[in-house]
């Protein structure tokens, strides 16, 4: 198929078009390059051994945008495309939701024009607030979200909802991503924050180098195993595969079909210390602190939906995680 990658340069973007070349597929990407570097674009090449077809462009720019689609042909978009700094989006609410709510309306009225009406949209654990129940499932109730960023996936599914509902001829699959961590095994592409890293594994892979001092963890008195926060850490690689098997459903005309795409098991934050500490044989220093404004307890994924309709199941371990995170990390100083 011919697929258009939106934010095709961003850390899970870019694994994806590794795996999604490696079945076969022709990738057409965009990214404004606000939180990535057109040098991935020579790296994915170097991995996969294929070159994608890259524009620096921003999804926000109808006229670029159509100029640059309008002969592609394109079979389906995967939208990766957005902000994603939780705490900047608290303070910065107009540019998150102009960029990831316009920039998706933008891209809509785009797809359309061009008589693309097959899209794969990347959300987040984070629209089911503090979950009702856990594993969650699908069916779980979305809940108040915590933050602007939250705010705009939230509403970005219905947005795509309502317009499968007027037009019904449109397939959209909603992913709810848990907690993407780990790189692709080369060391070649993985995740680069800028500046102070606001999620745990890149922050420990930091200190690990020797960048940060300690690790501070946020809070040991949440109703957990031992006290810590508990999340479905996912491979990134495993993550990209999910997104060539969503392809099948849009392939069986789904409507809408929405999958959480995580492991099915919950770590907590000493758990994540430790697996580090043992398969890297690096000794992480840290230190309890106050829980961290708007966290929750624990969240992790009933991933059966996943499995049963696409057949898809995440295969790597935390230990591969901290694992291929570190070897990026230490390929990258
Ligand atoms: P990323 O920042 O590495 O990738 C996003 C890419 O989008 C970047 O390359 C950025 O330059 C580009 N971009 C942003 N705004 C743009 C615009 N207006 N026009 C064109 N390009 C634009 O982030 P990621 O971790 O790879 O996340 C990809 C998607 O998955 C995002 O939508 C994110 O919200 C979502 N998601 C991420 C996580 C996570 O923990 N990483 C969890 C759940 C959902
Ligand atoms: N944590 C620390 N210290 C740190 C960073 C994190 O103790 O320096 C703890 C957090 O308190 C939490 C756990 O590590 O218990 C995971 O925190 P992350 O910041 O790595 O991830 P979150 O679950 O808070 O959020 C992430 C993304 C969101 C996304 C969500 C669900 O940042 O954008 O996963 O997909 F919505």
């Amino acid at each position: 198929m011919n697929i258009l990658i939106t934010g095709a340069t961003g850390f899970i973007a870019s694994h994806t078009i590794v795996e999604l070349q490696n079945a076969g597929h022709n990738i057409i990407g965009i990214d404004n390059l606000s939180n990535s570097s057109a040098d991935t674009v020579d790296k994915i090449a170097q991995i996969t051994g294929k070159k994608i077809d890259f524009y620096k462009c921003d999804i926000r720019d109808y006229k670029t945008m159509h100029d640059i689609l309008s002969d592609k042909s394109i079979d389906c978009c995967i939208h990766f495309a957005g902000l994603k700094a939780v705490g900047e989006s608290v303070a910065k609410p107009i540019e998150y939701y102009e960029n990831n709510i316009g920039g998706t309306l933008n891209l809509l009225k785009v797809l359309t024009e061009i008589g693309c009406k097959n899209i794969i949209f990347s959300s987040s654990a984070t629209i089911y607030g503090t979950p009702k129940f856990v594993p969650i499932t699908e069916d779980c109730p979305k809940g108040i979200c915590t933050n602007p960023y939250g705010w705009s996936k939230s509403m970005i599914e219905q947005i795509l909802i309502d317009v499968q509902n007027a037009s019904p001829e449109w397939n959209v699959v909603i992913l709810r991503y848990f907690n993407p961590i780990g790189a692709h095994p080369s060391g070649i592409i993985g995740e680069q924050p800028n500046g102070i890293p606001n999620n745990l594994m890149p922050y420990i892979t930091q200190v690990a180098c020797g960048k940060r001092e300690k690790l501070y963890v946020y809070g040991n008195d949440y109703d957990t195993p031992d006290g810590t926060g508990v999340r479905d850490y996912i491979h990134v690689v495993d993550l990209a595969r999910g997104h060539v098997k969503a392809l099948t459903a849009i392939n069986n005309k789904c409507g809408v079909e929405i999958f959480n795409l995580g492991t099915g098991r919950g770590y907590s934050v000493l758990d994540v210390i430790k697996t580090f500490q043992d398969v890297n044989g690096i000794k992480i220093p840290y230190e309890i602190v106050a829980r961290r404004a708007g966290d929750i307890a624990q969240c992790f994924a009933d991933p059966e939906k996943a499995y049963k309709i696409l057949g898809w199941r995440a295969e790597l371990s935390l230990q591969d995680m901290c694992r291929d995170s570190w070897h990026y990390q230490s390929c990258v100083v």
